[in-house]
């Protein structure tokens, strides 16, 4: 068996396949395109799900890949043993209708006998039970020995996902020798010891399996194989698992240089040394594919990964933030292979510190409060942790739910999960009440899926506005109907139409379709049902009919408006990129007529300065009266032409590239204006931070912005009324409104506190003595709880040795001070406790220490009654001390 590398493996798979007449395309991005089905590419064939369904024409009918996969079913089990990873690389060689079991079945004896050099004996294989016709491949033109050849039943021979393409298959297995066995008789493949690796996976993709379950034979049978690249390495280089397999192995050794801890001594620092080198892997992957921390989706996968790898570095006593130093030996060693990790180094590595920062920031509050959840819940002598408490957890300190299961299990304890889930639901249901969203789809699959396969619309409004064109479905409730009448609301199903279907975050078109019969207005244009476009209407006159010759409309304006916005936003992400750095990339965008939105990859606010420079840099682009121009072209060659290589790249489909004179190029479905210098001026309107790494900047343009400058305009000259001036003066006249209303404060304040000091004299005036004590007990109007206060302080201060009292009325509010001088207190006074009793009069309460107290009363009409009652209260407090 020769020694390979993973790269050496990778490399042969390829070059292998290519001579067998196979386009060998770069691995698909990890984000999976209009598959909602799955959240992550887990398996070659994923992206390849339209190919094999017929939905789409492949570039050639025989593929190979070595495509980045995330499989994060069990992600408790990653680390725990050598054996799972949440990212791997699968080998992969596909068929779409063309050769089918014998080919694949000879060329994976091939690649394994003459490319790998494993001898024979050393093979195994299996085969579906009912697979008569495998059998018989493998035993008479392969020649395999039949008792080398196992049986196995749906379990381990028969592959599908949730959808798609499906199929019995058969595997290729390598004997590692006895040592790696369980030393049982009947160990052989399919046994969960280490002895026999499952290392090549052939499925005879027949079916396709839909939402309900049902199995549909596919027309053309297909071949889809997967070779996990890491195992069948592991295997090459005699490694005893993928961890030892370099260049995973590098990464494990940086993990133990941070952590000083020494990989094989110890079962549970093992384990956390696995889980931060396989998790890294998969979190670089992923970011570089372009997602991005959230909880929500892919997002919170991600989320689950960074945090649970940042825990397993503070279990090795890693202090701080350490990910992006391991994160770094990723990115070099995989680089040539995947481009795209040294492209958006910075932006990876940025994204993963800051979510690793956030986290560390809680991360000790919430294990401490976990901690106590755990003794509380030992106490009591339970083992489970409440949905609600687990909540909150996630909810205020990150804890991804796995996190905590992970923690409580590590003592014996679990989780309430449908409590969580509960939890959670009810603060979905909490957000979407305060977005007012009413999930208001116009309509329910149900309609939807009694549309035959044929109903399909063809755009053709990139140059027309107006079309004669046939009704070819009419849907009202979701119903197919023949007619809508008069104020009846529904969809029309064109043949052809100009108008724009929402997509790349253009809103749809607004418009009129009609007839000399009806006018039916159109209020939103979406993709529908396979290849149809909805025309969401209102009919405004007449009926319309199933077949009626229309003429279709857009509305020009709104439309001019939206495309004014849409190449406004290619303009803006070129000159963020220019202004900002190459690490910006789209993360979302929204072009309607009004306004345009734009959401892209940074890591910090954009202050002012630069915010104006990007401003002015999008207005100089549009007034170079740049022309825009489209064009239809292969992936490939808009990549040479340096188009903006977004996420969602396909391979050999035809992509349209809209170029805005030759400072601008990119990808892109939507409507455009002819030259920049139609959209006029260009104004953000806001910037600010959606989510870690992520920016969003807002503007206008067009109408929207002329809109904008006249209302200012009209704000501006209602100004110069009120404040008497003209347009040119009206900010000196403001900074001098401001400084004189500066110098009246300023008076006001002396001549409150002279009316003070002079109300103050009146007061002492009227001190009286109470058993050799100075008592002052006064009614001031109009004055709040801080200025009574003061002014007690003062009347104490001047006079000395001194019981103050004092009440007063403010506004609504009824307000008392109390204070006695420290000699006072020692003859029994207490200031607190006198407040109480007098501010009860009033209907109020309230109290404090012996030298000081405040209280607020209701009854102002009762003040007098309350202050005449303190010398009483004097008195009874000095025969009481
Ligand atoms: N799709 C098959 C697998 O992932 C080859 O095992």
């Amino acid at each position: 068996m020769k020694r390979l590398s993973l790269d050496e493996i990778r490399k042969e798979f390829l070059n292998f396949f290519e001579e067998k007449d196979h386009l060998v395309a770069p691995s698909f991005s990890l984000v999976p395109k209009g598959d909602k089905s799955l959240l992550l590419i887990n398996a070659g064939m994923a992206p390849l799900k339209k190919y094999f369904t017929g939905a789409e024409e492949p570039p050639k009918r025989r593929m190979a890949t070595c495509q980045k996969c995330v499989r994060t079913g069990d992600i408790d089990n990653v680390g725990k043993t050598a054996r799972h990873a949440t990212f791997f690389e699968m080998l992969g060689n596909f068929s779409f209708g063309d050769y089918f079991k014998k080919e694949a079945i000879k060329w994976a004896w091939e690649f394994m006998t003459e490319r790998l050099e494993v001898s024979e004996d050393k093979l195994w294989v299996s085969v579906y039970e009912e697979d008569d016709e495998a059998y018989e491949i493998w035993k008479k033109e392969v020649g395999i020995s039949e008792d080398r050849i196992v049986r196995l039943g749906k379990e381990d021979n028969f592959w599908e996902l949730e959808v798609g393409p499906s199929g019995p298959c058969s595997e290729l297995y390598i004997d590692r020798g006895e040592q790696y066995g369980c030393g049982s008789e009947d160990c052989k493949p399919g046994c969960d010891c280490d002895r026999y690796v499952e290392v090549w996976n052939l499925v005879f993709s027949q079916f396709d399996k839909d939402e309900k379950g049902n199995y549909n034979p596919l027309p053309n049978p297909n071949i889809d194989t997967g070779m996990g690249l890491e195992r069948i390495a592991a295997v090459m280089q005699d490694a005893a698992n993928i961890f030892e397999v370099e260049p995973i192995k590098t990464i494990l050794t940086k993990v133990e240089e941070i952590s000083g801890i020494n990989y094989g001594k110890n079962d549970k620092d093992d384990m956390s040394i696995r889980v931060i080198t396989d998790h890294t892997r998969a979190m670089t992957f992923m970011v570089s594919d372009g997602v991005i921390p959230s909880n929500e989706g892919r997002g919170y996968v991600l989320r689950r990964l960074i945090r649970r790898a940042a825990r397993h570095g503070k279990l090795l006593g890693i202090e701080g933030n350490f990910l992006t130093q391991v994160v770094d030996v990723v990115i070099n060693k995989w680089k040539e292979t995947y481009p795209e990790l040294k492209e958006r180094e910075v932006q990876i590595k940025k994204v993963i510190q800051i979510e690793e920062e956030k986290f560390q920031e809680t991360i000790d509050q919430g294990m401490n409060i976990l901690e106590e959840y755990i003794k509380d819940i030992k106490d009591e002598n339970k083992d489970t942790l409440s949905g609600e408490k687990a909540f909150k957890l996630y909810d205020t300190y990150g804890f991804p739910l796995d996190l905590t299961k992970e923690i409580l299990f590590e003592s014996g304890l679990k989780v309430d999960e449908d409590g969580f889930n509960k939890e959670m639901e009810e603060q979905r249901e909490r957000a979407r009440k305060a977005r007012g969203d009413i999930g208001n789809e116009a309509w329910s699959s149900e309609g939807v899926l009694k549309l035959d396969e044929n109903v399909k619309t063809d755009f053709d409004g990139y140059e027309n506005f107006n079309l004669k064109t046939k009704v070819i479905e009419l849907i009202k409730e979701d119903e197919i109907v023949e007619e809508l009448s008069k104020d009846e609301t529904g969809i029309i199903i064109l043949e052809k139409t100009p108008l724009y279907a929402e997509g790349g975050g253009q809103v749809g078109d607004k418009g009129l379709i009609k007839n000399s019969n009806f006018v039916a207005e159109v209020t939103d244009t979406k993709k529908g049902t396979n290849d149809s476009i909805f025309h969401f209407v209102k009919i405004k006159e007449g009926t319309a009919k199933k077949g009626d010759i229309v003429e279709a409309i857009v509305d020009k304006r709104n439309r001019l408006n939206a495309a004014r916005n849409h190449t406004a936003t290619h303009i803006l992400h070129k000159v963020l990129k220019e202004v900002l750095g190459e690490h910006v990339n789209q993360a979302g965008s929204l072009v309607t007529p009004q306004r345009l939105r734009f959401d892209f990859t940074h890591f910090e606010a954009i202050d002012k300065e630069t915010l104006a420079e990007i401003e002015d840099k999008v207005n100089s682009k549009i007034q170079e009266t740049l022309d825009v121009n489209t064009k239809e072209t292969s992936m490939k060659e808009a990549k040479a032409m340096g188009a903006t290589a977004l996420f969602d790249e396909k391979y050999g489909d035809k992509v349209r590239v809209v170029s805005v004179g030759d400072y601008s190029i990119e990808l892109c479905g939507g409507t455009h204006v002819n030259n920049s210098s139609q959209i006029g001026l260009f104004k953000i309107v806001s910037e600010a931070g959606i989510a870690s790494g992520v920016r969003r900047i807002e503007a206008i343009t067009g109408e929207s912005l002329y809109k904008d400058i006249k209302e200012t305009d009209a704000q501006i000259n209602k100004l110069t009324q009120l404040l008497k001036t003209n347009k040119n003066d009206l900010i000196n006249r403001v900074q001098s409104l401001n400084n004189e209303v500066k110098e009246l404060v300023k008076e006001i304040e002396t001549l409150k506190s002279k009316l003070a000091s002079s109300k103050m004299d009146d007061i002492v005036n009227e001190v009286k003595e109470i058993e050799g004590i100075k008592v002052i007990a006064k009614k001031i109007e109009g004055m709040d709880m801080n200025s009574l206060r003061q002014l007690g302080d003062k009347i104490r201060d001047k006079v000395g040795s001194v019981i103050v009292v004092l009440g007063s009325t403010h506004g609504e509010k009824v307000s008392f001070v109390s204070m006695a001088t420290k000699d006072l207190i020692s003859k029994g006074i207490h200031a607190g406790n006198l407040i109480r009793e007098v501010a009860k009069i009033t209907g109020g309460g309230g109290g404090g220490r012996p030298d000081m107290a405040q209280a607020g009363g209701k009854d102002a009409s009762k003040i007098d009654e309350a202050l005449d009652k303190v010398y009483d209260l004097v008195k009874k407090q000095i025969s009481n001390g």
